[in-house]
């Protein structure tokens, strides 16, 4: 498996997060502006807040999530309320962030504003997280629409999604919207999650291990690993 190993998580953290400016720069630099995707959960901090401290034009940065939870952006499971606290900081405090939840929409209503994301694609930079039961982005083992939402040929952004171990319903970009990033980065943590990565990287359903929609795509994908 071609995964590059950390010898421990704030070291992962600090390595990405110079990777990734360097790579927002480079875009920076060719088109006047660089697209960021990130993922939630518990792994992002400590690269959130190695990435903030990172000096570059982040007036020309335009950040979103990989996917959200349903909720407003002051409550606890909120992606972006953790991406307000940990990325949009320091130096970081000057990018411009397109959250995905708004106010007053459910989430069957997201494709009358996916276009105000449309922009940002192809992303120049994705980072993926991914949980134990193998799902990335919101693609969730038996999630309402993942057959949608993994649809290489689909032309949606985003969809709606719902499933028994997401919580709340969900948004998330679909797969070829992820794919399309021009650094594809899958950053996981522990061994269990190593373990799980192992196993899907084995012949089965990917619907039951989701991460195999992204590693069976033609992405060029980079996985990083700390203990
Ligand atoms: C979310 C995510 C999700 C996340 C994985 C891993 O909103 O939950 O964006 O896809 O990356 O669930 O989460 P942990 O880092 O908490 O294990």
């Amino acid at each position: 498996m071609n995964m590059q190993k950390h010898n421990d998580k704030l070291e992962l953290a600090n390595w990405l997060a110079n990777h990734v400016a360097q790579k927002l720069k480079a875009a920076i630099e060719k088109t006047g502006k660089a697209s960021l995707a990130v993922s939630g959960g518990s792994t992002p901090v400590r690269f959130f807040a190695a990435l903030s401290k990172q000096s570059l034009n982040w007036n020309s940065v335009y950040i979103t999530l990989v996917d959200e939870r349903w909720v407003p952006d002051n409550h606890e499971r909120s992606n972006a309320k953790m991406v307000k606290e940990l990325l949009l900081v320091d130096n970081a405090s000057k990018a411009n962030f397109l959250p995905l939840f708004q106010e007053g929409k459910n989430t069957s209503q997201i494709q009358e504003i996916e276009k105000e994301y449309a922009s940002l694609l192809p992303f120049d930079v994705v980072i993926l997280g991914m949980g134990g039961d193998g799902h990335t982005a919101s693609f969730f083992p038996n999630g309402t629409k993942l057959s949608q939402a993994t649809d290489p040929n689909t032309e949606n952004l985003l969809i709606d999604i719902e499933a028994e171990g997401a919580g709340e319903p969900r948004v998330t970009f679909t797969l070829p919207a992820l794919c399309s990033a021009a650094e594809l980065i899958l950053h996981i943590e522990g061994d269990e999650k190593k373990a799980v990565l192992e196993e899907a990287q084995k012949a089965g359903d990917a619907n039951l291990l989701p991460i195999r929609h992204i590693l069976r795509s033609n992405a060029d994908l980079s996985i990083v690993w700390a203990p």
